[in-house]
């Protein structure tokens, strides 16, 4: 039920500090660390690269989970869309590990590699929002979003639930392996439902920048540099599914090689800030465009803030800052596609369990 919210999609954006909660009580255990279960966490110990196969939202979850794991773990992961594995598949390493990510459980084009691999012998765990689903039932082991249901064509909670999940996969493996990645994650994760809540409390802020850069463009372009540039693919989907407005995410360094050209006067640039290591190059690629005549919308994070920043987030570990930068895109996206119009939850062409190949 939709109670007081006029979309689904709102009432799901907002729900994200308390789905955070909602992870840290399940995953915990009783020395309050986050965990998976032992047999998962042997599982995947067990394998020598973890292969992660989603598609849409749940593929650019799968993005950032990749760099969680590689950096907090060291563990190697590759990242497939799901649709193109089959063709294209990669040469396996010795002791692979497949990990379906799939909000819904049923999407076909996943369903159909978990079949392949299932066939190949290969262990299978699938990250979940609705446990007992077809991708959760033919894997071996399954671990659950507890985002509640998702209704809204478009994904917002389950993707970062998605990154919550992938966060304590990555954290889990890295104690097992003895590995110290610097910080207390129950805690930053708390920190970070903290945070949503702030991003959620501005939404008057975030629908005039909705209709001061968005109302009337035909297209848009969201720009960021490490992981930043996996969430602008993410806040490029958003817009683009509910507002239909023509939307590309992009690695800021890219820009030269080409997209630039499409720069005009007034075209919107989302540029992403939020990673310390890369602060100064991204706001070279917004001088850039800024040369060409774009309109540039930064959004950074607190303590890397400059002057002329549009939208700034509340502080969180650099680490986990996806989970934050989410938000007000997921929030533009949404008024943007309100004041074109356009149908929220329920946009042309779309379902919201793609079960046909
Ligand atoms: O249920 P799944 O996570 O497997 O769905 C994957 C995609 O179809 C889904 O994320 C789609 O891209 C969303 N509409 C994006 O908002």
């Amino acid at each position: 039920e939709k109670g007081t919210y006029p979309h689904f999609m709102l009432k799901e954006i907002d729900e994200q500090p308390l789905v955070m909660r909602n992870i840290i009580q399940q995953y915990q255990n009783e020395n309050h660390e986050l965990v998976l279960d032992e047999e998962i966490r042997n599982a995947l110990l067990k394998a020598d690269r973890l292969y992660i196969i989603a598609c849409g939202t749940s593929y650019h979850a799968g993005l950032v989970g990749k760099q969680f794991i590689e950096k907090m773990a060291g563990i190697p992961v590759e990242v497939h869309v799901a649709s193109e594995f089959s063709y294209n598949m990669p040469l396996l390493s010795e002791r692979p590990l497949f990990i379906y990510i799939s909000q819904s459980g049923e999407t076909a084009d996943s369903r159909a590699v978990l079949v392949e691999t299932n066939k190949l012998g290969h262990k299978a765990l699938t990250i979940t929002n609705v446990p007992g689903s077809t991708l959760s039932r033919e894997a071996d082991y399954t671990l659950a979003l507890h985002a509640g249901p998702e209704i809204a064509v478009a994904s917002t909670k389950a993707y970062t639930a998605q990154l919550a999940v992938l966060a304590i996969v990555a954290a889990d493996l890295a104690k097992a392996k003895g590995k110290d990645f610097g910080f207390n994650l129950l805690k930053e994760l708390a920190i970070v439902g903290t945070a949503m809540e702030t991003i959620c409390g501005q939404k008057d802020e975030l629908e005039k920048i909705a209709k001061e850069y968005l109302e009337t463009t035909r297209n848009a372009f969201f720009i960021g540099r490490n992981v930043d540039f996996y969430v602008s693919l993410e806040g490029a989907l958003k817009l683009k599914e509910i507002s239909y407005i023509q939307a590309e995410g992009f690695a800021g360094g890219e820009l030269k090689h080409g997209t630039i050209a499409l720069i005009e006067e007034g075209t919107p640039v989302v540029a992403l800030a939020t990673q310390s290591s890369v602060n100064l190059s991204i706001r070279g690629n917004v001088k850039e465009v800024v040369a060409r005549g774009a309109n540039p919308c930064i959004i950074s994070m607190q303590g890397l803030n400059m002057e002329g920043d549009r939208f700034i987030l509340p502080k969180v570990n650099e680490v986990l800052a996806p989970l934050v930068t989410i938000l007000p895109l997921q929030l533009i996206s949404y008024y943007a596609a309100l004041h074109r119009d356009c149908d929220v939850d329920k946009p042309r062409n779309l379902a919201k369990s793609v079960t046909v190949e």
